[in-house]
């Protein structure tokens, strides 16, 4: 049995309607290397990496420190226990994030191993210090439309993603949605669209997101935990990007109201959109903030969520008091993944990876300007190196095309068949290089994705 066959025969592939994966016409592009930007199938093809792998990929594959990192661990010890023993990388990466994040001396790292979880314990993290803080009439979570936190049950039940989370309604927790700070569909946005220009730069409107906000917050704020919100970019929404301003705004009326902020930083932070982390452009320091993807430079498995002392200091207490954190992995604090991400950060300082940036983002703009062209793209925006082109079927209506036409896999499908590999979300059509990506490569993915849509949809 080859692998594909295998594959089919075994795997469960997440996200993936498994009657269509397996059918006998359906063959998978089975990865077996990577180098940089490029990815390799077992047939010798090549693909330029189009969304850094799920969102996760940094400095590229195969960076050589990271993977000497990744070695030099392996030769001392792969995993030990974080409950009752500690070891000498985990509390190394914890500082150094802290210290990236701006956090206090009363600031901890918790470490699991993928971002839902990561979001899972912050709203534990949240919930319970307000328990043991006496705060028991606050107990509800705000969240924004359209919000993707994860999919286990807690991440599940802050999130407002529709057909994804349907079936499981009954097990979620309700939570307060807020209006998405989203200008291309927003309702307030009196802007006609306009070629050539991100909807945010051209919006006409009173900041009504930040009015529903502070309204929300207004029903109830003695009763509310926290807001949680992924900061100017909301990925699986859609690539929904929100202003500049509304973190800070959002933040202020967070603080003025007692309720915390927690910032869903598993896609935007470690560089994805120009910054360490989204909440940097405007100077948020959110009360817990949960990493994932990029942390470990996208190689091995490894979350954390950062937490302020105020909220640490609540689950202090004497042994009987039973206020000690009762959450937690086996895997937390994996020794490997903390050397590979040890490794990620300080590539950022060797090869002052921050400041590329703007040069590969104005590379990412300008290879994608021609998408304006075409006259079912409605929105093209980008923060760093996160670039959405949302299709539409009429561009003066902003009205979509139906979801069924399946247009985004289509375009993606044939742009993988001239060397790209991206994924889209509906029919958004998504491009995430790594943050190595060449300004070459960059154009190069721009190209095939541009071949994609015209294959699928002739201008
Ligand atoms: C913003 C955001 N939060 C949470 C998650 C969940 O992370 P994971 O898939 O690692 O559980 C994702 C995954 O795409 C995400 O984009």
């Amino acid at each position: 049995m080859d692998t594909a066959e295998a594959d089919k025969r075994y795997l469960w592939h997440p996200f993936t309607q498994m009657r269509e994966w397996c059918a006998p016409g359906h063959e998978p592009v089975v990865i077996v290397a990577g180098d940089g930007a490029v990815l390799r199938d077992d047939r010798g093809r090549e693909y330029l990496d189009g969304n850094a792998s799920i969102w996760t990929n940094v400095h590229g594959h195969r960076h050589p420190r990271i993977d000497a990192a990744i070695r030099a661990q392996l030769d001392r010890i792969a995993h030990c226990s974080a409950l009752g023993l500690t070891n000498d990388i985990a509390p190394r990466l914890a500082e150094k994030l802290i210290v990236l994040f701006g956090g206090d001396a009363g600031h901890r790292a918790f470490f699991s191993s993928d971002g839902s979880s990561a979001i899972e314990a912050a709203l534990k993290m949240a919930f319970g210090a307000r328990a043991h803080r006496g705060e028991t009439r606050r107990t509800r979570f705000l969240s924004l439309g359209g919000a993707y936190h994860g999919d286990t049950v807690g991440a599940m039940s802050v999130g407002h993603s529709g057909p994804f989370h349907r079936p499981f309604a009954p097990l979620m927790f309700e939570t307060r949605e807020v209006m998405a700070p989203a200008c291309y569909r927003c309702p307030f946005n009196r802007a006609r669209p306009a070629r050539g220009r991100d909807a945010r730069e051209t919006r006409a409107c009173e900041w009504e997101c930040v009015g529903a906000l502070r309204g929300a917050l207004d029903d109830g704020a003695d009763t509310t935990v926290a807001f949680v919100l992924e900061p100017r970019v909301q990925g699986a929404a859609g690539m929904l990007m929100h202003p500049a301003g509304y973190i800070a705004r959002a933040a202020e009326l967070c603080r003025e109201r007692g309720v915390w902020l927690i910032a869903d930083e598993i896609l935007t932070a470690f560089g994805r959109t120009g910054a360490m982390f989204a909440c940097a452009h405007e100077g948020v320091r959110p009360d817990l903030v949960a990493l994932g993807k990029g942390l470990s430079g996208g190689y091995l498995p490894l979350a954390a969520t950062l937490a302020s002392g105020e909220i640490f200091d609540a689950f202090l207490g004497e042994y009987a008091e039973f206020k000690a954190f009762f959450h937690g992995h086996s895997y937390t604090a994996n020794p490997l993944a903390c050397a590979a991400a040890i490794a990620s950060l300080e590539i950022f300082d060797a090869e002052r990876t921050l400041e590329r940036i703007p040069g590969q983002a104005a590379a990412l703009a300008r290879a994608t300007s021609p998408f304006w062209d075409h006259p079912h793209v409605g929105d093209i925006r980008q923060e760093g190196l996160v670039l959405a082109i949302e299709l539409v079927e009429d561009f003066d209506t902003r009205r979509p095309f139906p979801a069924e036409t399946r247009l985004g896999h289509r375009v993606c499908e044939a742009a993988r068949r001239i060397g790209l590999l991206t994924r889209p979300i509906l029919n958004t059509l998504v491009l995430m290089p790594p943050l190595c990506a060449t300004p070459d490569q960059i154009e190069a993915m721009a190209d095939a994705l541009w071949k994609g849509l015209c294959e699928v949809l002739p201008p």
